[in-house]
């Protein structure tokens, strides 16, 4: 049974306590929920694969209070130093090599020689990151490969038994993951589109980001070079220009004509709303629309500048055809 702790200073405390301990605790970030662990337990590590179902040879994220605590566990280029001044707290993680003292299990990132490091925004996150004084480890705190959870009752949804506790703080103000570059290489390369936007990281960087074969880029990608992931249980069509009866509607803008079902990610086309809204429209969606015996869901198509990148990138692996 999972407990799930207030946000408030006892839930707070319990929360570093558990994690101290060795515990599963999730917890919200300005991004998604993560399922935190302490990251310098191998145990405890261990565990959030065998609670997620991960594959053991995809690397976790670990999470600081500060820069500077993260800039112990890792080599920062100067290029990171800008970045990380320009953007953390915030949605962003960077990839790069483990120093010599660094004290995260090999066992979070998959015996690589480099650690994703970040630093999350919001009040409870800092105060839990403060508290723990430890880097916590924190995939999203989803079943992997389906949908993130942006609140704690979608955590629930998913883990529920297999973990010990969730923090409520509340719904995620960005709604979609951290963007990730990779600094350890000779040119800065996009791992992962996310809360902040490419553009916004090119102008820092003061150079254009290569981008791996495959991601999304400005050409529409096809959902079969890619591995789903972000999957609800219906099957997504995307850029849909009409809708089917026994369709539901994740729409964006004015909402097409003909589905009873629909959950409109921003009415106004505002891509921060949309981003914000995505993740818990996908469950409503599916959810819903299975209760309702509807045969998948159409999505209305979204832009691919700025944050609509990200948005996209997780329909494009909503819709992969499923293993
Ligand atoms: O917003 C986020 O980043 C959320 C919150 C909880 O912080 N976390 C998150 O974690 O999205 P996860 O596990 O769902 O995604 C982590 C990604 C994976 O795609 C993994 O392959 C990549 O980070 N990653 C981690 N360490 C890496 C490394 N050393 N090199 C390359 N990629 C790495
Ligand atoms: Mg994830």
């Amino acid at each position: 049974h999972t407990r799930l702790l207030h946000n408030d200073p006892q839930g707070l405390a319990t929360a570093a306590a558990m994690l101290r301990a060795g515990g599963l605790v999730a917890f919200g970030t300005e991004t998604v929920y993560g399922l935190g662990a302490d990251a310098g337990n191998d145990t405890a590590v261990a565990a959030i694969y065998t609670a997620k179902g991960r594959p053991g040879h995809n690397p976790l994220i670990s999470h600081f209070a500060s820069a500077d605590a993260a800039f112990e566990q890792v080599e920062a280029t100067p290029l990171a130093r800008r970045l990380a001044e320009r953007f953390w707290p915030g949605p962003l993680t960077m990839v790069l090599p483990r120093t010599a003292r660094c004290g995260i299990s090999a066992v979070a990132t998959a015996g690589l020689p480099t650690a994703a490091v970040r630093v999350p925004a919001g009040q409870t996150t800092q105060a839990l990151l403060a508290a723990c004084g430890f880097p916590v480890v924190a995939p999203s705190a989803n079943p992997s490969g389906r949908v993130s959870p942006s609140d704690a009752q979608h955590v629930l949804a998913g883990l529920d038994g297999r973990i010990d506790a969730v923090l409520d703080c509340g719904p995620c103000r960005v709604g979609v993951e951290s963007t990730i570059i990779d600094l350890s290489r000779d040119v800065p390369v996009l791992l992962r589109p996310g809360g902040i936007t490419l553009e916004a990281l090119e102008a820092a960087c003061g150079v254009m980001l290569a981008l791996p074969a495959g991601s999304n880029d400005a050409r529409p990608t096809a959902p079969g070079q890619l591995s789903s992931h972000y999957a609800p249980g219906l099957p997504v069509r995307l850029d849909a220009h009409s809708v089917a009866p026994d369709e539901a509607l994740l729409a964006f803008g004015p909402p097409l004509p003909g589905s009873a079902l629909v959950w409109n990610l921003s009415a106004t086309g505002d891509l921060h709303e949309a981003a914000a809204r995505l993740f818990a429209g996908l469950r409503f969606l599916d959810m819903e629309g299975h209760r309702r015996g509807l045969v998948g869901i159409a999505v209305q198509p979204v832009p691919g500048h700025g944050l609509g990148r990200a948005i996209r990138d997780r329909l494009i692996r909503a819709a992969c055809p499923r293993p």
